[in-house]
């Protein structure tokens, strides 16, 4: 249906709810957040106005793929500000906001957020689920991060900026789009998804980038998934769980050059030298990673052998060194065995060896440098993601990155080959998208650079970095009578994707500083 319909059709159903709702946390940028309640370590930070809607935001679910309710939230916001909306059908959320009086007919600036979050918990909260739980704050030595589960600061915090610009009464601005796209995190689905002309501003600052430098290009990307079939057979006989926890995981583009671990890859490596040293044992199952874009923290196998001392010995010492290996970059990992009881089939040998040689061949990390740069960063990648057999089907989950799509496209190929040798069934390639391309000469970023100069007298950086951002892509949808351009802006998020993920409070006050001065300038 035609988005403008469906709104005037929906406009009396939500306008009715609204003013039922006295539920609704975040619509009055003077209220501090005073209920007792998951906020509670919210109450005394400033900005207030945006710890007031990043409450809101983080009380509602949201992992990539449900969205409902944080898409319910956002027309809520919309209809409290009788701000018009519209929705398309992937699910992508347009808020347009009038200008201030007598700036009717300045540019028109968009300010786009994700509205998805990366779904990641550690052991000791298992249970916590995503889908109706909110999540649970913590306020620490002036961190913000949540209770054993990622915070949702990428892209929360975003959100929050954008909502708080639209509704500042100190702030004077041209007309704003608020852009909410779905599904970032599991490949830039809403952005790629978007309709030309669906937003359609002059400017576009994408929330989800770093406080400084500011971000004008960034990697492309591929998501490259391979199954196996294999067979079972029924057994018997003592069965041993090996587990593999305590990395430090991270993003697998802004973390991958940090030599960080890779579960997944430290468990292939065990099995492999139980092959390597003529252990009798039988694979029983292989779990491990979560999303694709966080290196993985995360693995376990169940294997069925006699000889226990003798895996444990082998453990142990890949254990040893890979504390030495790691010293540095990644020093909590934790390699343990358990026995079990009552656990039956086992995946036949010859597809158990498939398993085990693919994940040992299959790269993982930063396989070019950006020698262009001058320092340590990545010009692609490829991270191995997860893993997990289940119903006689075996898949391996891995992502590549570049800042060239012809590179990008030479490791895609090299984990498709590695498929190929071990004859998975299927290998399926998706959440393909370009790399953004950087402007050097754009008007917005040297804009961007003097409000920063004048505001903190310093100057910022520009940059590429080699995790994705919407800001190339959506660019690319707006009319071409538009010009645009884009920057991204936004908090550092320090271990985003891992359970670990936090930002320091104190980085949110300046950050909002500078979105209202670019805002005013630009108006
Ligand atoms: C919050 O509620 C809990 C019980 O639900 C109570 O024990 C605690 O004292 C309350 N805290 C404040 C600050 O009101
Ligand atoms: C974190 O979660 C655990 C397990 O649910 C709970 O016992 C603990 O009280 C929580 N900590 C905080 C600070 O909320």
């Amino acid at each position: 249906m035609n988005p403008t319909i469906t709104l005037i059709l929906l406009l009396p159903l939500v306008i009715a709810y609204t003013v039922l709702s006295d539920d609704f946390y975040a619509e009055n940028p003077n209220l501090i957040i005073l209920k007792n309640d998951t906020c509670m370590p919210l109450i005394d930070l400033e900005p207030k106005i945006v710890f007031n809607y990043f409450c809101g935001i983080t009380k509602t679910p949201r992992p990539s793929g449900k969205l409902h309710l944080i898409t319910k939230y956002l027309e809520e916001f919309a209809t409290k500000h009788y701000f018009e909306f519209k929705k398309d059908e992937i699910g992508n959320i347009l808020v347009k906001v009038p200008a201030s009086r007598g700036f009717e007919n300045s540019k028109s600036l968009c300010l786009q957020s994700h509205i998805d979050m990366v779904a990641e918990k550690d052991e000791a909260h298992k249970d916590f689920d995503f889908d109706s739980q909110p999540i649970q704050l913590i306020l620490d030595e002036g961190w913000l991060r949540a209770n054993g589960t990622t915070l949702g600061g990428d892209n929360g915090l975003g959100m929050s900026l954008a909502l708080s610009v639209a509704t500042d009464p100190t702030i004077k601005h041209g007309p704003l789009e608020l852009l909410f796209t779905v599904d970032e995190e599991v490949g830039l689905i809403g952005a790629t998804g978007l309709q030309k002309g669906f937003v359609n501003s002059h400017h576009v600052l994408n929330l989800d980038g770093s406080f400084s430098p500011i971000i004008i290009g960034c990697a492309g990307g591929k998501t490259t998934t391979g199954t196996l079939n294999y067979k079972t057979e029924t057994s018997s006989g003592p069965t041993l769980g090996i587990t593999i926890e305590g990395l430090r995981g991270g993003h697998s583009g802004v973390d991958i050059t940090k030599q960080r671990a890779n579960s997944i890859k430290l468990l292939a490596r065990i099995l492999l030298e139980l092959i390597v040293q003529h252990v009798d044992f039988k694979l029983v199952s292989l779990e491990g990673g979560g999303a694709d874009n966080a290196i993985p923290r995360y693995a376990h196998a169940f294997i069925r052998v006699h000889d226990v001392k003798k895996v444990q010995d082998i453990v142990s010492t890949i254990a040893e060194n890979a504390k030495i290996e790691y010293a540095l970059s990644d020093p909590s990992i934790k390699i343990s065995t358990q026995n079990v009881e009552g656990i039956d089939d086992n995946i036949v040998h010859d597809d158990a060896i498939k398993m085990i040689l693919t994940l040992n061949a299959l790269p993982h990390g930063c396989t070019v440098l950006n020698l262009e740069q001058g320092h340590n960063k990545a010009r692609t990648s490829t991270n191995l993601a997860s893993i997990k057999t289940a119903d006689g089907v075996f898949t391996v989950l891995t992502s590549q990155r570049s800042d060239y799509d012809s590179e990008r496209d030479e490791i895609t190929n090299n984990v498709i080959s590695v498929f190929k040798l071990a004859k998975f069934e299927q290998v399926k390639v998706d959440g393909v998208y370009p790399g953004w391309i950087p402007n050097l000469n754009s008007a917005l970023s040297k804009t961007a650079q003097q409000v920063f100069k004048t505001l903190f007298n310093k100057d910022v950086e520009l940059t590429t970095i080699h995790g994705g951002l919407e800001a190339g892509i959506i660019t690319t949808k707006i009319d071409d009578e538009y010009n645009a351009d884009a920057i991204s802006f936004g908090v550092h998020v320090d271990d985003a994707h891992s359970p670990t993920e936090k930002f320091r409070v104190a980085d949110l006050e300046p950050a909002y500083n500078f979105i209202k001065a670019l805002v005013d300038a630009l108006k």
